[in-house]
């Protein structure tokens, strides 16, 4: 059978700045999953996207397209609510672990399907696999079961689920098409929409740690990923938030687990504390349950039991300790004064250089590998005092983590100006 369109023609297309109509775009997508379309043309197409762009009816078909390509799961017949969140990546993003859980107390059942961490933001699953004997895969089913009985699941996302952005995604992986925005913004969009939550609430991180190291970006992505959803009939509102500097005083994926269980015990550090708040308001009133208030929910230990009972459903033992480093070193501050900067993309590439992170999907990560923080910009610091601390089992990874932290720390003499806020601004 001859194809309908041409893909040369349809590059040749892009490529001179022209657009193509809702049916082009269907068999673009379509015809690259299954095959018609080879890698190295599809190579082209999405670079001709990366300099020209998608418009909005593009994008909304591209996106169509990607879901259209796999299963779509419903969650229609729960007894409660759905909403999901998703962050755009940062170095000690653990808000998902006491955020699932906290949403689920509060009465939203909450279906997060995620994936492991490749470069220097870590993955969830990463994170929750550093508890013992817990499982990420767990089939339709159980998920289902498990957001009736428990409220909260996090699990790892089928290959059924939009399996053209799989594809393109380790394509353009390696071919230097991964920072577009329209890109980006369908390639998340799509698995999220596929999920089948009923409502979305978007973590746009912002800053040096972040996929958006620029406020503009950031704003032009959140919106259009609002957009796409909106367009699909799924509430969704995006909060653009700081990342220059890294959430909570860990990133690696067993220290950061701990540091969640604080957050659920009551504790924890006062960003991480404060973003899981904002963050399950927001799902909360994007599902239609805007009245009850999460602070108090927190701090009852309710989201604790909530927390207990997801890591025992998926076989995990919510009281086993968590691995620790076999090694540690400090980076100690090398003055008096404040800190004034502690760069998240160093600490997050330090951290994966200790074996928190792969740089291959097919690498295996370190449970207890990370670093420790033991100030954060704005504290005041004595010289000698430990400010980073790097854990590992391979010590020979010490070197190339310091060299990561070259630069990363500033301590002035005077107390550094105020800090820009945590949530930066709300989009939907
Ligand atoms: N995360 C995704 O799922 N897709 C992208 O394109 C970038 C980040």
């Amino acid at each position: 059978m001859t194809a309908p369109f041409d893909a040369v023609e349809l590059i040749r297309t892009k490529r001179d700045g022209g657009r193509w109509g809702p049916a082009e775009v269907a068999w673009l997508i379509q015809a690259y999953t299954d095959g018609t379309i080879a890698e190295e043309q599809m190579s082209a197409l999405a670079m001709a996207v990366f300099f020209r762009g998608l418009d909005a009816e593009e994008l909304g078909g591209w996106t169509r397209a990607m879901i259209d390509s796999g299963e779509r799961l419903d969650f229609s017949r729960l007894s409660r609510p759905t909403a999901d969140k998703h962050s755009t990546g940062g170095v000690g993003d653990k808000i998902t672990l006491p955020l699932v859980p906290l949403v689920a107390a509060c009465g939203v059942a909450v279906p997060q399907l995620s994936g492991r961490g490749l470069g220097h933001t870590g993955g969830t699953l990463d994170k929750l696999e550093a508890i013992p004997g817990w499982r990420a895969a767990l089939s339709t089913q159980e998920m289902l079961d498990q957001l009736e009985t428990v409220g909260g699941v996090i699990c790892a996302a089928g290959s059924g689920l939009a399996p053209a952005d799989k594809k393109l995604y380790a394509l353009r992986d390696v071919t230097g098409t991964v920072e577009s925005i329209p890109l980006i913004a369908s390639s998340i969009m799509s698995k999220k929409i596929a999920e089948g939550t009923g409502a979305l609430v978007l973590d746009v991180k912002v800053g040096s740690g972040a996929f958006m190291k620029q406020l503009a970006d950031a704003r032009t992505l959140a919106t259009t990923m609002v957009a796409l959803g909106r367009g699909a009939g799924l509430p969704t509102v995006a909060l653009l938030t700081d990342m220059s500097t890294p959430l909570g005083l860990t990133a690696g994926n067993g220290l950061e687990v701990a540091e969640s269980v604080e957050v659920l015990s009551g504790g924890g550090p006062a960003d991480v504390v404060a973003l899981t708040l904002a963050l399950a308001r927001e799902m909360l009133s994007a599902a239609g349950r805007g009245d009850v208030d999460p602070e108090p929910v927190l701090a009852s230990g309710r989201a604790m039991d909530v927390w207990r009972a997801m890591v025992g459903a998926q076989g995990g033992n919510p009281d086993a300790a968590l691995p620790q480093a076999r090694e540690t070193e400090v980076v100690a501050a090398e003055a008096d004064g404040w800190l004034a900067e502690l760069d998240a993309m160093a600490v997050g590439v330090a951290a994966w250089r200790l074996g928190a992170g792969r740089a291959r999907k097919e690498d295996p990560v370190q449970a207890a590998a990370g670093v420790t923080l033991g100030a954060k910009p704005g504290d005041r610091v004595r010289k000698g005092q430990p400010l980073i601390r790097l854990h590992t089992d391979t010590p020979e990874r010490f070197a190339r983590a310091r060299e990561a932290l070259v630069g990363a720390v500033r301590v002035t003499a005077d107390p550094p100006p105020e800090r820009p806020p945590l949530v930066i601004e709300r989009i939907g």
